[in-house]
């Protein structure tokens, strides 16, 4: 079986082949347009998806050795993200299923994320527990199955690359944040400033980046010019500590209660080199296998949305050529 899947839920339009459940191609552009703005412009994104949607799916498909008359199914990201984004790539693939007459199947942005690690370990076997923390989402979740999940906590506010993004930005530092941040942290002082951590009443596995972002701005404000350049590495480095002291106890805690093996952590922040090593540490010491896929699969890439689809299709699922975006999807 071979399978082309499609992601363009936010900036990165990107195309992914697998033949069987082995991965052929995985093709990712990334959207320069929003770079002068310093975060994500709808607009743009939906403009410059549908300027690159079609070179890229042929890409995929070459670099994959095939072409589109060889391919049996077709999946798209069908939510959550941006309305004028994701439309783009279910339309065009709708549009392949529609005239090449194959299946074609809608996917969860989210639960690709989740299955993201199982493209290179194919070992994971649910139930597990999964940390998501990306641009626009941060959640653990217990997976029981695929399509079968609870929900332990998620943000009350700001995501955490969100929280990364913004605090780029009061730092001066380009957009996307995350990175950048991650690349000055390394020579910084963590202990430089103690930012806050949240923790939210009755809701023990629950985020929130709001207050932590405006710290660092009221800081950072209250710092002479020479200050900023001085320690905008210690900033970094602080702001970064207080990232992982908010989610590690709650992943350390969710490890305690639900007493399975293995642990796997997605989403571009997952690509955080300090937050990769704190929590596979806390992992192996609780016992846990830990799993975080390679960078490239840990921002968005359609290689998680062809992984999911590869599972739902296998279970003889399928979506309808009637299926429309759903911004705000949800994985329960
Ligand atoms: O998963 P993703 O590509 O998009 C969403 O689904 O939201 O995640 C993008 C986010 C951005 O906020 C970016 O700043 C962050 O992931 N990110 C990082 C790193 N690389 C990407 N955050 C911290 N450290 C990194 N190395
Ligand atoms: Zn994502």
């Amino acid at each position: 079986m071979k399978l082309l899947a499609i992601e363009s839920s936010c900036d990165e339009t990107a195309a992914a082949v697998f033949d069987k459940n082995s991965l052929q191609s995985n093709i990712v552009a990334s959207q320069d347009v929003h770079i002068a703005y310093g975060g994500v412009v709808p607009e743009l994104a939906s403009r410059a998806h549908i300027a690159k949607i079609s070179a890229i799916v042929d890409k995929a498909l070459v670099e994959a050795g095939t072409d589109i008359t060889k391919i049996d199914a077709v999946a798209a990201t069908a939510g959550p993200g941006l309305a004028g984004s994701l439309i783009v790539g279910l339309t065009f693939a709708k549009g392949l299923a529609m005239a090449h007459n194959l299946p074609f199947i809608g996917i969860n942005h989210i639960e690709g994320h989740i299955f993201s690690a199982h493209i290179e370990y194919s070992e994971i076997a649910a139930p597990f527990l999964a940390l998501v923390v990306s641009g626009g989402h941060s959640l653990l979740v217990l997976v029981k199955d695929v399509g079968d999940y609870k929900i332990l906590g998620s943000t009350i506010d700001d995501a955490a690359g969100e929280a990364y993004d913004k605090v780029a930005k009061v730092i001066g530092l380009p957009y996307p944040g995350g990175p950048n941040i991650d690349k000055i942290a390394a020579t910084g002082d963590p202990d430089f400033v103690k930012f806050p951590v949240a923790t939210i009443k009755n809701e023990p596995y629950c985020f929130s980046f709001s207050g932590l972002k405006t710290a660092v701005l009221y800081k950072y404000r209250a710092m002479s010019d020479d200050a900023q350049e001085k320690h905008k590495k210690d900033i970094a480095a602080s702001f970064q500590k207080a990232v992982i002291d908010a989610i590690l106890p709650k992943v350390s805690k969710a490890m305690k209660e639900y007493k399975l093996d293995q642990l796997i952590m997605a989403g571009g922040v997952a690509r955080n080199s300090a937050l990769r090593t704190a929590v596979a540490d806390k992992a192996r010491e609780q016992g846990f296998t830990v799993y975080v896929p390679s960078g490239i699969f840990c921002t968005d890439n359609a290689a998680m949305i062809g992984q999911v689809a590869l599972l739902r299709l296998q279970r003889g699922e399928k979506s309808g050529l009637d299926l429309s975006p759903s911004p705000n999807l949800t994985i329960n």
